[in-house]
């Protein structure tokens, strides 16, 4: 039997959301052989040519569409006929065609879709019980899943909506400390102490705890908090985060490392988005926005070694949909103190750009995990906004780094 006769899990958090719904289309449509791996990496032959080998050399094998099954949790009472209607809603055209080979099959999925942990949604009876329950009941449902469906394993992927940073604490520095802080129930974590956990923080452990690698798409902490990391090692677990770069930070971390390449000096990078899906919706909470420009935040002074002005807006407009428009302007200096100005506008569609992401990222740990290797993934930087495991957000060195640990 070769690995590719194994079926692989993937555990969705916010499985009925944009980008984890266009994954699964794009899943489903890719092992079904529909549509072209447009925009996947793992596809691209100057990386196949690295993952899958002639035979008769030492194979890395990378893990086919076909061998996957999906499911998750998600707080929201829907289906994924309402994701596909909401995603045509805000803009993004899946043939129909296309839509009735797959619907068949996303239908399935429905069944291993279980209900999400939410401080704001739990019932009474729930909010009494310790935060140590709660996880067991993910740690159950994904274990349940594994079990269910014979699978060699699982990655968890957190697909779910931003979240406001976690306060740091005894609880996010040791794994000692977390187990011990998982006494609280969630009556006890009064409004002024919620900042105290996070849901994706105790996703993230109840990954681990099932003994899953786990990738987290979004800003949110998941598993970067100093507590989690231990676990990873601890446990033997690959994982990595943070935060899928998708739009302007992918074009300024291609962008920034020209203008050290011509010793010119940037006085100042203005970026400002506008978005209008749930996630921009999400993102109008001050707090929860407050994530997402942490994690863009360093990307500018790692490039460049200095800090130029810099400001980074986020503003939802609801008629935009699906579709983000960035809009930059750099200021730098040349010879003889000339100032000189470039500017971009970036009009990309969210989900479109983030899915194929997530699926290259469900092979490559798929991988990681096979070759046994644990903790942060450096070499997945590329992928990330604030990578774990490095401070490298040149995007032409993160290439350089994917390839050479795939060889
Ligand atoms: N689209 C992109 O280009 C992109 C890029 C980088 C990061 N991200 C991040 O990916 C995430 C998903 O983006 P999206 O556009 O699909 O958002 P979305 O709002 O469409 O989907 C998020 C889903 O998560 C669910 N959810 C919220 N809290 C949950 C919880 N505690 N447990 C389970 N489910 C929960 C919501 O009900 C929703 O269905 C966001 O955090 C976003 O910031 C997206």
């Amino acid at each position: 039997m070769t690995m590719t006769d194994n079926k692989t899990g993937v555990w969705l958090i916010g499985a009925y959301g944009s980008v984890a719904t266009t994954a699964l289309i794009g899943a489903r449509s890719l092992a079904k052989g529909l549509i072209k791996p447009t925009g996947l990496i793992t596809e691209l032959p100057e990386i196949t040519r690295l993952l899958r080998r002639p035979a008769g050399t030492p194979r890395n094998d990378i893990l086919e569409f076909d061998n996957l099954v999906f499911g998750g949790h998600e707080i929201r009472k829907s289906s994924f006929k309402d994701s596909i209607k909401q995603l045509q809603q805000t803009g993004i055209h899946i043939p129909s065609e296309l839509l009735v080979k797959i619907k068949p099959d996303l239908k399935q999925i429905e069944p291993d879709i279980r209900q999400g942990l939410s401080f704001t949604a739990e019932s009474p009876r729930a909010q009494r019980l310790p935060l140590a329950e709660m996880v067991n009941r993910l740690v159950d449902d994904i274990t349940g899943f594994k079990k269910k469906h014979s699978l060699e394993r699982v990655i968890v992927v957190n697909l779910a909506s931003t979240e406001p940073p976690m306060a740091e604490g005894a609880h996010t520095k040791t794994l000692k400390g977390f187990e011990t802080a998982l006494s609280h129930t969630f009556a006890s974590l009064s409004a002024s102490r919620l900042g105290l956990f996070q849901p994706s923080v105790l996703y993230a452990y109840a990954a681990f705890k099932a003994g899953c690698p786990y990738i987290n798409f979004t800003p949110s902490a998941g598993a970067s908090i100093p507590a989690l990391l231990q676990m990873a090692r601890k446990l033997k677990l690959p994982h990595c985060g943070t935060d899928g770069k998708t739009g302007e930070t992918l074009v300024k971390s291609a962008l920034a490392p020209m203008f050290n390449y011509r010793n010119l000096n940037v006085l100042s990078w203005q970026g400002y988005n506008i978005l209008g899906n749930l996630d921009g919706k999400a993102l109008a909470d001050p707090a929860a926005c407050k994530s997402k420009i942490d994690s863009k935040s360093n990307v500018l002074s790692n490039i460049l070694g200095y800090q130029p002005h810099s400001f980074v807006g986020i503003d939802y407009v609801p008629s935009l949909g699906d579709w983000k428009t960035a809009w930059d302007f750099i200021h730098f200096e040349g010879f003889l103190g000339t100032k000189m100005a470039m500017q971009f506008v970036w009009q990309g569609c969210d989900s479109i750009l983030a899915a194929p992401l997530a699926l290259d990222l469900i092979r490559l740990v798929d991988l990681a995990h096979r070759q046994g290797e644990s903790g942060e993934l450096a070499h997945l930087a590329l992928f990330f906004k604030k990578p774990l495991g490095t401070k490298e957000n040149n995007l032409h060195k993160q290439w350089e780094l994917l390839k050479s640990k795939l060889i």
